[in-house]
């Protein structure tokens, strides 16, 4: 497992904002964001425009790189190509770790789109870190893993969710991307206390943190991670609460959908910053 000198409250870079990041960037703004983050799939097997505006982001600012089609749990071998593809692009970026989710994504050769929950046993977990192992052999990379929401457990659970990360990432020997807005969404969600349940993640394995929005959504009667909205105030509460135990870890603000204009999306994230400072602020109280 690796962290990395990066610190502060990135944002997730994306196609909508692309052109605008690059404009401000060329013209010699200082942007106030130290670090910005990128799924690869979106980049990977694409000529033209795309990798070329990547590089000119590159030159100025430090970027890491969270992949969104690893399925870390599945049952079909990794994909070697993939793998190959995906070690080039990290190859050029040289971002200090790459983080996908400790999911699955597909079976049988057939991608489903969707990040799946893994059973809460030992043997997933085994399983899961077996082949975060080998990921991290084929990319010549550390590897950070994200914990992800879900609606429902597949089979039955042996372990809580915190054990059973921990037991994933023991056995991996990897770092964790603590999504802290997961971990409120599935705590909610599941009847659990997002305070306690926090407390039991191993806080020495965060290499890095993501924050979005979720919804309600009134039909299904569960909170849902969309990426479609602001960070909600006790988001952030619980954001610098994992700051005041993990320390200085780079923190990512994400946005997927309904993405607002750059503007909007820089005061978020001084929002974001504020809680990160805060928790930071309490670490050294407390210290
Ligand atoms: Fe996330």
């Amino acid at each position: 497992m690796t962290g990395s000198a990066l610190t502060g409250v990135g944002l997730g870079l994306r196609w909508e904002f692309l052109d605008e990041v690059l404009d401000l960037l060329d013209g010699g703004a200082a942007l106030p964001v130290p670090f910005f983050e990128l799924s690869p799939e979106n980049y990977m097997r694409r000529g033209g425009y795309f990798p070329a505006a990547i590089e000119r982001v590159r030159e100025r600012c430090a970027i890491l790189t969270h992949g969104l089609t690893m399925s870390v749990g599945g049952v079909d071998p990794l994909d070697a190509g993939y793998l190959r593809e995906l070690g080039r692009f990290l190859g050029r970026l040289d971002p200090p770790f790459h983080s996908d989710h400790l999911c699955f994504s597909g079976v049988d050769g057939r991608f489903v789109h969707d990040l799946l929950p893994l059973p809460l046993t030992s043997a997933a977990a085994a399983h899961a870190a077996a082949r975060i192992r080998e990921a991290e052999d084929r990319l010549e990379r550390p590897m950070a893993i994200e914990n992800i929401t879900y609606y429902l457990v597949p089979g039955r659970a042996a372990l809580d969710e915190a054990d059973f990360l921990g037991e994933v990432l023991e056995r991996a020997g990897c770092g964790l991307l603590l999504d802290v807005n997961n971990l409120y969404v599935n705590a909610r969600n599941h009847g659990v206390d997002a305070a306690a349940l926090l407390e039991k993640i191993p806080a020495g394995r965060v290499v890095a943190m993501h924050v979005a929005g979720h919804e309600w959504r009134d039909d299904a009667g569960v909170l849902v991670d969309t990426h479609g909205a602001p960070v909600i105030a006790p988001v952030l509460d619980l954001l610098a609460r994992a700051v005041a135990r993990t320390g200085p870890v780079p923190v990512v603000l994400e946005r997927d959908n309904d993405v607002p204009p750059l503007e909007a999306l820089l005061a978020e994230r001084a929002e974001v910053e504020a809680a990160y400072r805060r928790g930071l602020a309490a670490r050294e109280a407390g210290a």
